[in-house]
């Protein structure tokens, strides 16, 4: 099966909802693979799998590294990879220069970044010189220091001009898609109808072309989600339980029984 593209995706505005998940790491994202239509190896990344407290400090090579462990575990969604912070924002050729090392190092089809009025020059040079651009506005958690927490945006309507412009400026340089993150439900699905381009939503509106969350959030490995977080399953639990059970038969001596030996 060949994989899904980018023109693809911008061509399910108004369709079918688009489905998608983030995944870091080869196994989890074969079975992602099944289901949605792309998977973001997010810089989320690095509070998820590195402990950090943000993802400020999530580099180009961390971002590289699990880009190619996702590409290669999977055969049929388009895989999309975030640029990390201070990899993008300076000129639109260095970002050109870095999100052409992430396309080559992991091989995925498109690079996400943050940004909407500000980054609509970069959007459109990338795309220009044959980078896929998925934007991303709303809550931009790259920009926690500035925001001064993560905090919803377009809960006063006086606001709201701003992410309309915002939105239509990375549609207008030429983004695919973007991803509308923590917004006001009515902003969310107002800006959804303007824009020709699909939205994904996360913590923003059920009208959105799109869904995204967090594997690991969804799956309940995260013990203290965001509110707009589903939780689908109980993974926290589950190892827990395992964990607890092997530690016990290893002190019993339980483990390894005879089918775990060599005679
Ligand atoms: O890094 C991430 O996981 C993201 C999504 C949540 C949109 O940017
Ligand atoms: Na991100």
């Amino acid at each position: 099966v060949r994989r899904l593209t980018a023109p693809q995706i911008a061509k399910r505005k108004g369709g079918d909802p688009i489905v998608s998940l983030t995944s870091y790491h080869a196994h989890t994202a074969a079975i992602v693979d099944n289901y949605a239509d792309f998977i973001l190896v997010g810089d989320s990344l690095g509070m998820v799998m590195h402990g950090m407290e943000s993802t400020v400090g999530v580099t180009l090579d961390l971002m590289i590294m699990h880009g190619k462990a996702v590409v290669r575990g999977t055969k049929k969604a388009l895989v999309v990879v975030d640029m990390p912070f201070g990899t993008y924002e300076e000129s639109p050729s260095e970002a050109f220069r870095n999100a052409a090392r992430v396309m080559k190092e992991t091989q995925c089809g498109a690079v996400k970044l943050e940004g909407g009025v500000r980054m609509a020059e970069t959007v459109h040079f990338l795309t220009e010189r044959g980078i896929p651009v998925m934007a991303h506005i709303g809550l931009t958690p790259q920009s926690v220091h500035v925001m001064g927490g993560f905090k919803t945006q377009g809960r006063h309507e006086d606001d709201w001009d701003q992410h309309f412009e915002d939105a239509s400026a990375v549609t207008e340089a030429g983004a695919f898609s973007v991803v509308l993150e923590g917004m006001v439900e009515p902003l969310a699905a107002q800006i959804t109808r303007e824009i020709p381009i699909p939205t994904i939503g996360i913590g923003a509106s059920a009208d959105c072309d799109g869904q995204i969350l967090v594997l690991e959030d969804m799956l309940g490995l995260n013990p203290a989600p965001p509110k707009f977080v589903k939780v689908y399953g109980n993974l926290g639990g589950q190892i827990e339980a395992a964990v607890k059970a092997y530690s016990d038969e290893v002190k019993d001596r339980k483990f390894p029984a005879e089918d775990q030996v060599y005679r």
